[in-house]
């Protein structure tokens, strides 16, 4: 069990780089209310033991200022909302689990979507983690048939067969949930069906068109994103599930739209009676918004929360100007701010911004490659 732990370590920044990271947390004005003392304590820890413990409020408040600094996030505009789960205290995978089921549940609030960040237990000494397998707290199942077709989610087999391993089975639908798949330092990897009066979701039928309904597609209302680490302070939380709300275009021009996912456009032209002869006659940018107006229609209807992607865009650019009078760097990576339809249409189109690739921290980071193999 030590050995597989073992392989999972990230290499992890030097001491002082983590004592630079720390002493410019403390130095931040939204940290300038605590006392000098507290910041001297936190460095005193951090050179004796390698990590120390932050209060609370210090990881809400990195918590923010992470959401605030994450350069492809397009919804920043709301990072003041964030609410913390605290769940330190977890040590088991049961208890982790448990607390991504409250998150679901204080995240999905009837329908009124809020942003939540659960933070569970830093790395141990030795650097063995907790970690949570699942990209996304709410994931659908993908299923690879004998003659290459994917029933499900096509983006999701790998973690659908690790979990179809360790024992889990699907009904077999194109929308199964996966269960929450949770790995710890003295256990192997453990899963957990979510409960379903958890996972809210919204049945997609069109405003005008009757046979939508029909082609029974249907998607969650919470995207909780659960592989990234949270950075504060010189701290890593490798277990820090967080979630806004959707963009109509995240699942109407992705998920159900890339041809390596569940790729309705064809269906959804066929049913609209589409010229499909050739790309010229404009099928699927046509298929596209129609799908889009289901998508914003539906969650709509259903009162769960989402923004289309014309608001958002308006909201990130008031954000940026915002965040410019106030004298902050606002890195952004244009190529995912920007919608994937309709992009030129929309203000974060026409400008350019700081750029992405100043890393400042507090943050949220991808574990990319040297992390989890499932993302
Ligand atoms: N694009 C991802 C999905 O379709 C979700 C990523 C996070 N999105 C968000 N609106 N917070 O599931």
């Amino acid at each position: 069990m030590k050995e597989p732990a073992k392989k999972r370590k990230l290499p992890s920044p030097d001491l002082s780089s983590r004592l630079t990271e720390c002493r410019d947390f403390f130095a931040l004005p939204e940290l300038s209310h605590l006392p000098a003392e507290r910041k001297s304590r936190a460095l005193d820890e951090l050179r004796a033991t390698g990590t120390y413990v932050q209060s609370a409020e210090e990881i809400l408040i990195g918590a923010k200022l992470a959401w605030r600094n994450h350069a492809r996030c397009v919804g920043r505009k709301h990072w003041r909302t964030l609410k913390l789960l605290d769940a330190r205290h977890a040590t088991t995978a049961e208890d982790i689990a448990d607390a991504c089921f409250e998150h679901l549940r204080v995240a999905t609030n009837g329908g009124a979507l809020q942003s939540v960040v659960t933070v569970g237990p830093p790395p141990l000494p030795d650097g063995r983690e907790y970690r949570i397998i699942s990209p996304q707290l709410i994931r659908y199942a993908g299923y690879l048939g004998d003659d290459g077709s994917v029933v499900g989610d096509p983006a999701h087999l790998d973690l659908t067969a690790l979990a179809i391993r360790l024992g889990w089975r699907g009904e077999g639908t194109a929308f199964d949930v996966l269960p929450l798949m949770i790995q710890t330092p003295e256990e192997p990897i453990r899963w957990f069906d979510v409960p379903r009066e958890l996972v809210l979701e919204v049945d997609f039928e069109h405003p005008n068109y009757r046979w939508f309904a029909g082609l029974g597609l249907k998607w969650h209302a919470v995207p909780a994103v659960s592989n990234m680490d949270l950075e504060i302070g010189g701290v890593r939380y490798p277990c820090a599930p967080f979630n806004g709300w959707y963009v109509n275009t995240e699942v109407g021009a992705r998920n159900f739209s890339d041809t390596d996912r569940y790729d309705m456009l064809p269906t959804i032209a066929k049913k609209l009676r589409l010229d499909m002869s050739s790309d010229r006659t404009l099928w699927k940018d046509r298929a596209l918004v129609e799908l889009n107006r289901a998508v914003i229609h539906s969650f709509r209807e259903s009162g769960a929360y989402m923004v289309d992607h014309h608001t958002v865009a308006k909201q990130f650019v008031d954000h940026v100007d915002r965040e410019a009078k106030a004298g902050r760097e606002c890195p952004t990576d244009w190529s995912w701010i920007n919608p994937p339809m309709s992009s030129g249409i929309t203000p974060t189109f026409h400008r350019l911004y700081d750029p992405p690739d100043m890393d400042i921290r507090p943050n949220f980071v991808s574990r990319g490659s040297s992390g989890c193999p499932f993302s």
